[in-house]
């Protein structure tokens, strides 16, 4: 495995996104700042402050924003080894209620768009180049509140229908991929990062930022040896 990876992060500009971007850069990689806001992304790049962190505008509800960025990875690096796909909405306004039977049919859209479409359709864009590398790695950034196996069994999680059915569809997508790669040297899995303190997970959340990303960063940077479609928090697996 080469040592400096190329490595894309989108939703890079702030929270788990910028954090994970951060050590990744700090431990020696290239990384593409994946960033729907050309302003946020140069800002965000700025504050890493490093001449191997490039800002790349994609935005995952504008699936034109794809082709570009592949192509300039393409042309600048010739493949991608790992792709985080970290940037995600959740636009149930309560999230402390069950939005089962109430959540507006444009918020179950949009979830889906961004969540689930939008990861997909950039990924799918993605993999040529990934499968130029010669050790490739993706991570979804999940959820547990997408486990259909820990809500089935009464867990207390949150009911926000809309953001966690579109994480269930990622882990949907997670094992499809996995299998249907397993015979090349690509690991796609899933990541819980835990309830962090970040825009999306309020200040209520017990997590720090930099413990939140730690789940992440082991998938992107995961060994020969380690894991292929598995859904992990903390190195542990969470169930599906
Ligand atoms: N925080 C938690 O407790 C927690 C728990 C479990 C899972 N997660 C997951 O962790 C990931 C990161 O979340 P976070 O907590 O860091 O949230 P955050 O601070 O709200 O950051 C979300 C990121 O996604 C980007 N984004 C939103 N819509 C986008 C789009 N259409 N195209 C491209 N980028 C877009 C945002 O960019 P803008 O600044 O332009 O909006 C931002 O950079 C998400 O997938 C989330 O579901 C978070």
């Amino acid at each position: 495995m080469t040592s400096q990876r190329t490595i894309l992060v989108t939703g890079g500009n702030r929270g788990l996104g910028l954090e994970t971007a951060r050590q990744l850069a700090a431990a020696g990689h290239f990384v593409y700042l994946g960033c729907r806001n050309p302003d946020k992304a140069a800002a965000a790049a700025a504050s890493i402050s490093a001449s191997h962190v490039v800002p790349l505008q994609i935005d995952l509800d504008h699936p034109e924003t794809f082709e570009p960025a592949a192509r300039l990875i393409h042309e600048r690096h010739g493949r991608l080894d790992v792709l985080v796909n970290n940037a995600g909405v959740m636009l149930e306004e309560d999230i402390m209620a069950d939005s089962t039977s109430t959540v507006p049919a444009s918020v179950l859209y949009r979830s889906f768009h961004t969540n689930f479409f939008g990861t997909v359709g950039l990924t799918n864009r993605l993999l040529p180049l990934l499968l130029r590398s010669d050790a490739p790695r993706i991570v979804i950034v999940s959820s547990n509140v997408g486990s259909l196996q820990m809500r089935s069994q009464g867990e207390p999680l949150m009911k926000t229908f809309a953001y966690n059915s579109s994480k269930t569809a990622l882990n949907s997508y997670t094992v499809h991929l996995a299998n249907a790669y397993a015979h090349t040297p690509l690991k796609v899995n899933a990541a819980h990062p835990g309830w962090v303190k970040t825009d999306m997970g309020t200040s209520y959340a017990p997590m720090e930022i930099p413990e939140g990303a730690e789940t992440i960063l082991w998938l992107a940077t995961l060994p020969e040896d380690g894991p292929n479609g598995g859904f992990f928090h903390k190195k542990t697996p969470v169930a599906w």
